[in-house]
């Protein structure tokens, strides 16, 4: 695995730079570029053209984000201080609006700041370091356990279906619907992992297709229109999504056409299973009719991948980047803590 994408980190910081490190995603796979972001407005970009993507490795991109924007904030007092760091996160926050991770995570350095009100703008600098390291370390230790209990849900020999990328470029290390996969791997089971292509943006061509198969996992690519085929065959088993935000009832926001997914699996009487990190719980929303979905730009669809246009000019386009499946359809719940099963009621003594 010498050469695998997953030796190269995420999202990460440059202690010696202050400097955010992030892979270029929208590179992948023809090459592996690594952008140094010391620019909040690059990071904005970088967040909304999906250059880091994937609902935890965003979160954790602002919250070493927040911290290397304090690394040159020029101010003494307090207030100043926790004014800019304030704005900062507002600013950080639009840019995309369904993955709960994001405001998540800079709640959590908006806290730092809060909690120790008053203080020396040194130590404070000194303590949002830390916690944008510790979002970091819980992340991969949060998708570690989603993967261990994961894997109680997978024999030797299962056929596995995913869409979209929830895979280590989506977060700090294992990713949430491919660390099962990674450690059946790992375990010597002889798994078939089928990826979604995900249209209009590519991730599962791009990325899980990508980044599984260059750890030696047995990977299929189809279109998204192939998986009904698969499923007739009986060469599916289980899928496994990840999610961008789950509502109190488990409703779960997930990339455009997860869906549709998990209504073929219900139909053919798949286990269905959503992997979700406590950071993409939101006890804030009851319902996904709550929840907020990006769209994106039309020409994601008309013109990104083709030579040339390829539909007519002035169409009117639908390019939602995300779709709730509704919690009925959702066989499991993979969180670090444990599996859900239905009836899904999320609280603070889940979390
Ligand atoms: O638009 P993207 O690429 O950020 O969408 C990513 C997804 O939908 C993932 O499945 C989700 O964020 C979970 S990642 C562990």
């Amino acid at each position: 695995m010498t050469d695998s994408i997953l030796n190269t980190e995420t999202v990460a910081l440059d202690e010696e730079k202050c400097a955010l490190v992030i892979i270029d995603q929208t590179k992948l796979p023809y090459s592996t570029e690594l952008l140094t972001i010391t620019d909040l407005k690059e990071l904005w970009d970088a967040i909304y053209l999906l250059k880091v993507r994937g609902a935890p490795a965003i979160g954790v991109a602002a919250a070493i984000g927040i911290y290397v924007y304090t690394c040159s904030l020029n101010v003494s007092r307090y207030e100043d201080f926790a004014e800019a760091v304030e704005k900062a996160c507002d600013y950080l926050n639009s840019s995309r609006p369904t993955a709960v991770n994001l405001s998540w995570a800079l709640n959590r350095m908006r806290k730092v700041v809060t909690d120790h009100r008053g203080e020396d703008v040194t130590a404070l600098k000194a303590l949002l370091h830390d916690e944008a390291l510790r979002v970091k370390e819980e992340d991969t230790a949060m998708c570690r356990s989603i993967g261990e209990y994961g894997l109680s849900l997978i024999k030797d020999g299962f056929g596995l279906l995913t869409h979209c990328n929830a895979g280590q470029l989506a977060t700090s290390k294992y990713g949430t619907a491919t660390a099962p996969m990674y450690l059946a791997h790992e375990k010597g089971y002889h798994i078939r992992v089928y990826c979604d292509e995900t249209r209009p943006l590519l991730q599962g061509a791009r990325l899980t297709a990508y980044e599984l198969s260059s750890a030696g996992l047995d990977v299929t690519l189809l279109c998204d229109n192939m998986a009904g085929s698969l499923m007739q065959q009986g060469l599916i088993d289980a899928v496994f999504v990840g999610c961008d935000r789950v509502a109190r009832n488990g409703d779960a926001a997930n990339k455009i056409g997860t869906s549709v997914v998990a209504t073929l699996a219900h139909y053919h009487h798949i286990p269905f299973y959503v992997c979700a990190p406590s950071s993409t719980i939101d006890l804030h929303t009851a319902t996904g009719a709550d929840i907020r979905i990006e769209q994106r730009p039309p020409e994601e669809v008309t013109e990104m991948w083709y030579q040339r246009r390829m539909a007519p000019q002035n169409i009117k386009v639908y390019n939602p980047a995300f779709d709730v499946t509704d919690h009925s359809l959702i066989t499991a719940i993979i969180t670090e803590k444990g599996i859900c099963y239905p009836p899904y009621q999320f609280g603070e003594e889940t979390l």
